[in-house]
């Protein structure tokens, strides 16, 4: 097999963080593409990272560019570029300008890597996936979002520190919209196998299911600048490796639903299968009464935002 192509638009925080990783894992060679004014920041973080190779033992190539020419080849694609919520910005005003940034990435995408699969991450992230989507005008299988991986990694963790057991032991699975509305599958939690129910009372559980809710913003109120990074890179790690290696791994994505748990023309988070054609099944599982209102609440939630996307 030739050698793997990751690009990643964004060197940001995030998208410089997945470099690192990507490349430390030897999973693929990486571009790290930003705006014109930012590609010299984006070109010094390639060549740090490429200078950590002989050290940690890869040879992963890392390019810092802002021409999309250097995207060409790319199997996967990943979409960090973003404005982040100013003080005084509407969440309206922050969904158009971001919405922009996707019009003008997918356009070098559509140009460069026509073949790719494209992992979006930039917030809001279920209605950029959405619009992506629709931009690009790619079969649904190879337009997904990042969302799930990381919330159901925060609920790992969170079940791990309460129980004090390892925190790879605890499963489980996160659907819907990231953020507020996203809705853990409690039957689906486990530790070692044992269901988290048996191990830790309902009080407790709910504890953590809305500091999972809040995950987010718990990182952004400890950095004070900027929101979390270092596991949005893991996330979209495991899903870039799930697709290039062909896992077939079950895993939360966001992804295009036609009729899935009943919604039509979203996107939104549902289990799927991960594989070198990227969403290629979407996994239903039986929801209960409760489990289905909170779906559809975070649905709703989801439409309400694509409501401000110019293109829908
Ligand atoms: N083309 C290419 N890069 C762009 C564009 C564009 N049109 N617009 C913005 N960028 C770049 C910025 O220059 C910046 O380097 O996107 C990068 C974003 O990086 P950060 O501001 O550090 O943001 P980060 O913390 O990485 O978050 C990125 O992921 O989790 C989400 O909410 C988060 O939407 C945000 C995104």
């Amino acid at each position: 097999m030739s050698k793997r192509k990751i690009a990643i638009i964004g060197a940001g925080h995030t998208g410089a963080t997945l470099a690192f990783i990507v490349a430390e894992r030897a999973l693929a060679d990486v571009v790290l593409l930003d705006q014109p004014h930012n590609e010299k920041p984006a070109k010094g973080k390639a060549l740090d990272i490429s200078e950590s190779g002989p050290i940690l033992n890869f040879n992963s190539k890392i390019k810092g560019t802002s021409d999309y020419q250097d995207i060409t080849g790319a199997d996967i694609v990943v979409i960090t570029a973003g404005a982040a919520r100013k003080p005084g910005m509407s969440r309206d005003d922050l969904i158009q300008i971001n919405e922009g940034v996707m019009a003008q990435v997918t356009d070098g995408i559509k140009t460069y890597a026509p073949d790719s699969t494209i992992i979006v991450l930039t917030n809001p992230v279920d209605a950029m996936t959405y619009a992506v989507y629709k931009l690009s005008g790619f079969p649904k299988n190879r337009v997904l979002g990042q969302s799930g991986v990381l919330d159901t990694a925060r609920y790992r963790t969170f079940v791990s520190e309460v129980l004090n057991v390892a925190q790879t032991d605890v499963t489980g699975l996160v659907l819907g919209g990231h953020g507020d509305t996203m809705v853990p599958l409690l039957s689906t939690t486990t530790v070692g196998g044992v269901p988290l129910t048996e191990l830790l009372e309902q009080e407790k559980i709910d504890a953590i299911i809305d500091r999972t809710r809040k995950g987010g913003a718990e990182i952004v109120g400890l950095l004070g600048n900027g929101s979390a990074y270092y596991a949005p890179a893991a996330a979209i790690y495991e899903m870039a490796a799930a697709i290039l290696k062909d896992e077939k791994r079950l895993l939360p994505s966001i992804t295009y639903l036609e009729g899935e748990y009943g919604f039509n023309d979203i996107c939104l988070g549902v289990p799927t299968i991960l594989g070198e054609n990227g969403v290629e099944q979407v996994v239903e599982t039986t929801l209960n009464d409760d489990e289905k209102a909170q779906l559809q609440a975070s649905a709703d939630a989801v439409e309400e935002v694509k409501k401000a996307l110019k293109n829908k």
